[in-house]
């Protein structure tokens, strides 16, 4: 019966479970195993920045676990979880759009990750791409179709720090180092969506060690509105969560 140690979990706490949603925030798991079509959520335990929660599409076991902020406790995460079965991870996040035509409450579905994360070298070197997993990603935007919600789907950059690597404006210091000055223009100006911060690590490490991820995250501020307030985020965290939680259905139902 393996029990691995952040997670604070075992195998036979999680059913059986080879699909995993994983958040952020733990506060965001609750809601999560409680969207349909997920049904029967039950807390299971808490530790740190991970907590979990398992919950059932039909008959099939899935588990909710919160991976904290950034790559380092996301490694963690995903470590733990592939050590317990898990086989297909799902991340459902919060980020701010790069590009202008992209509008609060919108969701984006990551292809590909600009790995500026700095965990994911841990796993591949940096010429590796971070890519998400095609049936993933198909699942997700059939999920987003499905539910009518606004929907991007393309490049995300994850910064390995919310402030300076993001060249946020309401920073402490307000001071950016020479090194990242100019990149948020330049992501913009190369296609990229969208910043977050736990994309990369994901998919990187998936692909390097043969499990499938994806990942979609609502959006809680742009260019022009870098403030995030409770409305933008409460939107923004329930339209990634309706598309998450549909796309794990239309996986089972496909047999993807
Ligand atoms: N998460 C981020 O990393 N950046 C944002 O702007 C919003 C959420």
């Amino acid at each position: 019966m393996p029990h691995v140690y952040h997670l604070s979990l075992s195998d036979r706490e999680i059913a059986g479970a080879q699909m995993a949603l994983l958040p952020g925030d733990p506060a965001r798991v609750e809601k999560i195993a409680t969207t349909e079509p997920i049904k029967h959520g039950r807390f299971v335990t808490s530790h740190r920045e991970f907590c979990t929660w398992l919950g059932f599409i039909r008959e099939t076991p899935i588990v909710i676990t919160s991976t904290g902020i950034g790559g380092s406790s996301t490694a963690i995460a995903v470590e733990e979880l592939a050590q317990l079965g898990v086989k297909i991870f799902m991340r459902v996040g919060t980020t701010g759009a790069i590009q202008p035509h992209i509008n609060i409450g919108d969701v984006v579905i990551t292809t590909g990750a600009v790995r500026l994360d700095g965990a994911s070298t841990h796993y591949a070197p940096i010429e590796y791409p971070a890519v998400a997993n095609y049936e993933v990603v198909w699942a997700l935007v059939q999920a987003a179709r499905k539910l009518k919600i606004p929907y991007h789907v393309g490049i995300t950059c994850s910064s390995a720090t919310f402030y300076p690597g993001q060249e946020r404006s309401d920073s402490f210091s307000q001071y950016i180092i020479k090194q990242l000055q100019g990149t948020k223009s330049e992501w913009e100006r190369l296609g990229v969506l969208n910043y977050e911060m736990e994309a990369a690590t994901l998919l990187t490490m998936c692909s390097a060690l043969g499990l499938r991820a994806g990942c979609v995250c609502g959006v809680v501020d742009t260019p022009t509105q870098e403030l995030i307030t409770q409305e933008s985020l409460q939107r923004a965290e329930q339209n990634a969560i309706q598309v998450a939680a549909k796309a794990m259905e239309i996986f089972l139902e496909k047999q993807l």
